[in-house]
């Protein structure tokens, strides 16, 4: 099924809707509760029990087989503040519209009041449909269009969407942004649902639920959250408000996801840092505005070929910035965040090492910057240059492209997808 963005009209009318002068009038600035630290559970408790009546109070908790496990970190604070509660942990990787509509159905039968997502993207984007689809039975997720003029009217019956992460990097909870996949395309595709009716209007940031997140997570989720800042701090449809946060959240990950890739939970310093960032990094970008074209590159790569989304996004972030840089001059701003002198540099020679230094920043936490020094899937370059026309084709209709201020079609991403194979500097 086709979504809104695919549609003619809309990508026509997409270059001025997006114009700088358009989106400087119309800019909007999207945040929900934000509780951090350890005393957040207990602040969120006494919040709830002071805004919802007892006899109201009843929770769905939507995890996956893998964060169910967390639930026992809020059972005390659900018991004492006598929360009734249910657990749910059928979600499953992805979003698939079937779990979609499971989610909504144990809502019809248990009538929560208020939804708990325990997890990562996937779980949170989960918990945002299931709202969706529990309030708007008959609402076509495909065609949810963004907020101009189009309110979809959420909290008629859950008053609240609560979002404990479990991950630091997708930044679900604080974006107006759910990625699910349409299983009736084959290959099957990822689906962009934007409406700032999906932000969760609370958000736990404890490090103990983040502490023992594996080291290939760690290092995935964090990469995603640097492709957020970088690929949205380069595209023009930034504003004082995100530029800034964009910029230090680079700075951030910079300097804390090496040693929390390498320590983990014995550096709780730089997980709790790696949590705010990862926040920060999805209210600059996907949350308020747009990641910029290697997110359209890596979403399209990373489901065709099954590569986790952080390594995707984070793989085309040289190729999206390169792309980029024929038109504006922003990223010579990053140049400092790297330790790269800007004085006297001709600007091509310039972007040379700015390319290279994040490079060896991916590599440093082994992350990957080709597709043939991908490891897992390993993937042979027949198989890759053989579905190179649907890998264009799906990173054209990604609802991202939409949003890319240098034109693109068809031929360029083919183009891109191309030079990425085995690391070639964009030069076109
Ligand atoms: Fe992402």
């Amino acid at each position: 099924m086709p979504t809104w963005y695919e549609s003619k009209i809309i990508k026509d009318l997409m270059p001025i809707l997006g114009a700088r002068a358009v989106r400087g009038l119309e800019t909007n600035f999207f945040l929900s509760r934000i509780y951090t630290g350890k005393s957040s559970l207990l602040r969120v408790a006494r919040y709830l029990e002071a805004v919802i009546e007892k006899e109201e109070r009843k929770a769905l908790i939507i995890t996956d087989s893998f964060t169910q496990k967390f639930v026992k970190n809020i059972e005390d604070y659900l018991k004492l503040i006598d929360m009734d509660y249910k657990v749910w942990s059928g979600v499953l990787p992805e979003v698939p519209v079937l779990t979609i509509d499971e989610g909504a159905k144990i809502c019809e039968q248990y009538h929560p009041k208020i939804l708990i997502a325990i997890g990562g993207g996937s779980v949170i984007d989960t918990a945002k449909m299931v709202l969706v689809k529990y309030e708007k039975p008959k609402q076509n997720l495909f065609m949810i269009l963004p907020s101009i003029g189009a309110a979809l009217g959420l909290r008629k019956k859950i008053k609240y969407l609560i979002a404990i992460p479990t991950t630091a990097g997708t930044g679900s909870e604080i974006a107006t942004a759910a990625l699910i996949t349409d299983t009736t395309r084959d290959p099957p595709k990822k689906i962009e649902v934007v409406h700032d009716e999906l932000l969760a209007d609370i958000t736990i940031l404890d490090p103990e639920f983040v502490k023992d997140l594996p080291p290939f997570l760690t290092m995935a989720t964090g990469l995603d959250a640097l492709a957020h800042a970088m690929g949205s701090f380069t595209t023009n449809w930034g504003n004082p408000y995100f530029d800034a946060t964009n910029k230090t959240t680079i700075e951030e990950i910079i300097k804390y996801l090496p040693r929390s890739y390498k320590y983990g939970g014995r550096d709780i310093e730089a997980r709790s840092h790696m949590q705010i960032a990862s926040t920060l990094a999805a209210f600059g970008s996907y949350g308020n505005q747009a990641p910029g074209i290697n997110h359209a590159l890596g979403h399209s790569f990373g489901k065709i070929f099954g590569v986790h989304h952080g390594i995707a996004v984070s793989m085309f972030l040289p190729y999206g910035i390169a792309f980029k840089a024929k038109i504006t001059d922003k990223w010579i701003q990053l140049c400092p965040i790297f330790g790269i002198e800007t004085e006297n540099k001709k600007r091509e020679s310039l972007l040379n090492e700015l390319i290279q230094s994040i490079k060896d920043f991916i590599h440093s936490v082994d992350g990957s910057t080709c597709v043939k020094d991908i490891k897992d899937p390993k993937i042979q370059k027949e198989q890759y240059f053989g579905k190179i026309d649907k890998l264009a084709d799906y990173a054209l209709n990604d609802a991202v492209t939409l949003t890319t201020y240098r034109p693109i079609n068809e031929d360029l991403y083919r183009k891109i997808f191309e030079f990425a194979w085995d690391g070639r500097i964009i030069d076109f």
